[in-house]
């Protein structure tokens, strides 16, 4: 039975956990600077170590470890693990910055580790299918929207509202939609972005400064241009997604959980599948790449997850610039 360890035991940390033990993995070591979060999680789970310190947390034997940490604890975890040669699960954003993503996957090439990173709509079912349908199909155009109550009723950890922390919406919320654009397109490499983004409510709330309204503009290497709109102050949440090309418009809304538009002269309107080829999200995908070596199943991988993260850090640096900001591609050249 493979021997996982979660560090960060918040929310995220929770949802690994439960998919760990749902694929018949067992977490065995829980890291967190709340030593009783830490001994929580290990309570809960009969993970016989809890603890504060990280060489305390590697002194364990693992096969894997998921970091769900916020976005600037990356760079000490993925090296211990590395330099134990332990696979890696790591959240979203893979890194706060392009710089430290790519110090990252230096010891993870070195290591040579299966790195998977917390993208979870490359596995599922709507988007596989929606991805089937775009095989050899020529899209010129995507829209993509997300929206979350964060700034309405503030239930998420507060630091998702921290631009230093979290990176932002672009980085916290947009990233999801926007990788998944990459994997339906069949992971084209970013050129430039453009964003403006205002925090225009809660203006009592003078501890956040995350923008709650964003609209961002993008090229892809394949010549695809998007759209992306993002508010995290209203009602309903959506994760909406839009392509169109010569002979097909398709929409795929994550809520609606169906396909619908038209393609090649005819209609589409079908449910999601129940489950992916894989029979596996993304926690039990990663699990079987450690089982099986098969490192195919990994279908958000790191290396390739700094592309998405170059598009990210374009879109951020752009904002109040009033400029389109192009991608450095050294990653993707590499
Ligand atoms: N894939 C998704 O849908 C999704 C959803 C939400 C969050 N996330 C990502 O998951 C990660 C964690 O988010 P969350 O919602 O679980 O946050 P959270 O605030 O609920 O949990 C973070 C945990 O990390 C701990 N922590 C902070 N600094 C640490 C450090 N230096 N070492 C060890 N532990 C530390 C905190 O004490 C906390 O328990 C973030 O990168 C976030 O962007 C992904």
């Amino acid at each position: 039975m493979l021997r996982i360890g979660i560090i960060g035991a918040g929310m995220m940390g929770r949802a690994h956990q439960r998919a760990v033990a749902a694929y018949g993995a067992r977490v065995v070591a829980v890291h967190d600077v709340r030593l009783d979060a830490a001994q929580k999680m290990a309570g809960e789970v009969g993970a016989d170590t809890a603890t504060d310190d990280l060489h305390a947390f590697f002194g364990r034997e693992l096969d894997g470890v998921v970091i769900t940490t916020p976005p600037p604890v990356r760079l000490d975890p993925v090296r211990m693990a590395c330099e134990r040669g332990v696979h890696l699960m790591v959240e979203k954003p893979p890194a706060l910055t392009l710089a430290e993503g790519r110090g990252c996957l230096e010891h993870i090439e070195r290591a040579g580790v299966i790195a998977a990173v917390g993208f979870q709509l490359r596995y599922a079912p709507l988007y596989e299918r929606l991805k089937a349908l775009l095989a050899g199909q020529t899209v010129h155009l995507v829209r993509t929207v997300c929206t979350i109550d964060y700034y309405l009723r503030f239930g998420m950890s507060p630091w998702f509202l921290q631009n230093p922390i979290s990176g932002g919406p672009i980085a916290e919320q947009a990233i999801h939609l926007l990788d998944c654009v990459r994997f339906l397109l069949g992971n084209p490499k970013p050129v430039q972005a453009h964003a403006l983004a205002v925090k225009n409510m809660a203006f009592d709330r003078t501890e956040f400064d995350a923008e709650n309204a964003v609209q961002m503009t993008y090229e892809l290497d394949n010549g695809v241009f998007g759209t992306h709109m993002n508010h995290c102050g209203t009602e309903k949440f959506s994760f909406d997604l839009d392509m169109v090309g010569p002979h097909l418009r398709l929409q795929a809304n994550v809520t609606a959980n169906r396909i619908a538009g038209y393609l090649n002269g005819q209609s589409v309107d079908e449910p999601a599948p129940a489950a992916n080829s894989l029979g596996l999200d993304k926690t039990g995908a990663w699990l079987r790449a450690i089982e099986t070596g098969d490192r195919a199943l990994v279908r958000s991988d790191f290396a390739d997850s700094l592309n998405t993260l170059a598009l990210i850090e374009a879109a951020v640096r752009s904002r109040g610039t009033g400029r389109f900001v192009r991608v450095e591609t050294r990653e993707a050249d590499e």
